[in-house]
């Protein structure tokens, strides 16, 4: 460790990233010095991004503060001056992909030695982890967490002035900063970020540790990102949020997560969806809101986690499968015609054959239209990390594939209704093997590929010739 400290490295701390205040959560609003701004001038920068929408999106930032300074996005590893590998660091595979990765990077250093190689995201939250990258991959030469993204400019500076590695990663329940600059991957669909974190401290996930407190943007700067997205041609936006119907709770105003849906239905987007709920803060007012407002997808992604009360308890995730059925019934009942999915874990630490019994019946109850389904991976500083009574590889593979059966049972059961049907599909694009095939998603969010001609970002009328579990055939018909 002291090796480190004296080499000015301010590294992760687990212990303080578990930290939660009642303290005021910092905004303010991105700014750059001048001097920084031609850094990157005749340099070639690529990122590559590991995991979820929301480290999608960090890297539209990363992508908006290179551009910032001068830097140029290449695809090709051996003409990047800076390449950047945003990770996930929640479940072991995800790790493994990356360190595979690093090793492929060494190569293109031996090349050209002043290459930088940055590693950001989640992983660099992790003290193990980190530990691990400066003792065995000495190919790394920055490493900045998901708090600083903002200071990549002085980061890299650092290592050009001073000749030496930059790394720095906080573990601090994090600030609000508006106005990163961005470059947008898709010039139809975004992810807009509605808050950042999160409290919920499920007993298995890093998230809580790797991203901080639960912070809300304020409706204003959410509304104001879709009103341009709007006037610069976007259809459909994602709202973000690791458990978005906390929106709003930890700020002073008068406003919650359905006012916030509200608010951006009233603008004149196309489609709107939001990932993630919780069903532990899911409300009336809610629902209400996603009925009255036809731009509001006919899709919720309602993690269940596990069909086991024992389970969920030692999860931490503060439902029962009596109350997660109750929600379910409410919203199946006011949404009829809306699509489900989930998300599901199975060999948590001491899931018996009879707790996975109960999430193959929760299956059976909610027939959902896909979930995503993983083994239990255990993660250094959460609770579950420790917990014993482990269930065997076999047992452990063993579950996820009867899961993984009941979960395509149902999939090909909810699309077989789309059969002959007319479908709206939002395009993003021909296909890349044949230039007449087009992909795109229903308001449903099923992905719909067909024959047609259309440019990107139309919305077009698909009619459905073939259902299969995961996706849908068709042929466009206007
Ligand atoms: N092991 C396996 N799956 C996990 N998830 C989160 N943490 C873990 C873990 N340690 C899953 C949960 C979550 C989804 C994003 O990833 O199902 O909802
Ligand atoms: Fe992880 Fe639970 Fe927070 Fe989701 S709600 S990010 S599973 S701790």
């Amino acid at each position: 460790m002291l090796k480190y400290i004296e080499m000015d490295y301010k590294l992760p701390d687990l212990t303080c990233a578990r930290k939660r205040t009642r303290e005021d959560v910092n905004r303010r609003v991105f700014n750059i010095e001048e001097k920084l701004l031609s850094i990157g001038k005749d340099k070639y920068y690529l990122i590559k991004t590991h995991g979820c929408q929301a480290n999608e999106r960090d890297s539209e930032n990363i992508a908006g503060l290179l551009e910032k300074i001068g830097y140029t996005k290449t695809l090709d590893e051996s003409k990047a001056d800076i390449v950047i590998i945003n990770t996930c660091a929640i479940r072991e595979g995800a790790e493994d992909k990356v360190f595979g990765e690093l090793g492929a990077l060494k190569r293109y250093k031996t090349l050209n030695p002043n290459m930088i190689i940055g590693i950001c995201g989640c992983m660099a939250q992790e003290e193990r982890t980190v530990k691990t990258i400066l003792d065995k991959y000495k190919q790394v030469n920055l490493i900045f967490g998901t708090h600083n993204i903002n200071d990549l400019p002085r980061l890299i500076s650092n290592i050009y002035e001073e000749n030496r590695k930059s790394i720095e990663v906080y573990s601090i329940e994090g600030e609000v900063i508006e106005d990163i600059p961005s470059v947008r991957t898709s010039s139809h669909k975004a992810s807009v970020n509605i808050m950042y974190g999160c409290n919920k401290f499920c007993a298995y996930c890093i998230v809580p540790y790797t991203r901080g407190k639960e912070r809300s943007r304020l409706l204003e700067d959410v509304v104001k990102e879709v009103e341009e997205l709007v006037n610069n041609g976007y259809k459909e936006v994602t709202l973000l949020g690791q458990n978005v119907n906390a929106y709003g709770k930890d700020l002073d105003a008068d406003y919650d997560f359905s006012d916030l849906l509200e608010a951006v239905a009233k603008t004149n987007i196309k489609r709107i969806r939001f990932m993630t709920s919780h069903p532990w803060d899911f409300n009336d007012k809610m629902i209400e809101v996603i009925k009255n407002n036809s731009n509001i997808m006919p899709y919720i992604h309602l993690p269940l986690q596990s069909g086991s009360d024992n389970v969920l308890k030692v999860m931490n995730r503060r439902y029962t499968s009596q109350t997660y059925k109750e929600l379910f019934d409410k919203l199946k009942t006011n949404l009829p015609n809306f699509a489900f999915t989930t998300d599901i874990i199975v060999a948590f630490p001491g899931e018996s054959e009879e707790d996975f019994n109960k999430t193959l019946e929760m299956v059976d109850y909610c027939k959902y239209d896909n979930a995503f389904t993983f083994i239990f991976s255990p993660r250094e500083g959460t609770p579950a990390y420790n917990m014993e009574n482990l269930i065997p590889q076999e047992e452990k593979n063993r579950r996820l594939s009867v899961l993984n059966e009941k979960v395509s049972y149902y999939a090909n059961l909810n699309n077989k209704k789309y059969q002959d049907k007319i479908v709206e599909v939002l395009v993003d694009g021909p296909s890349k093997k044949n230039p007449n095939i087009y992909s795109g998603y229903i308001p449903e969010g099923k992905l719909v590929n067909f024959k047609g001609k259309c440019n990107v970002g139309d919305i077009v009328k698909v009619k459905i010739t073939e259902a299969l579990s995961f996706s849908l055939n068709g042929e466009q018909v206007e």
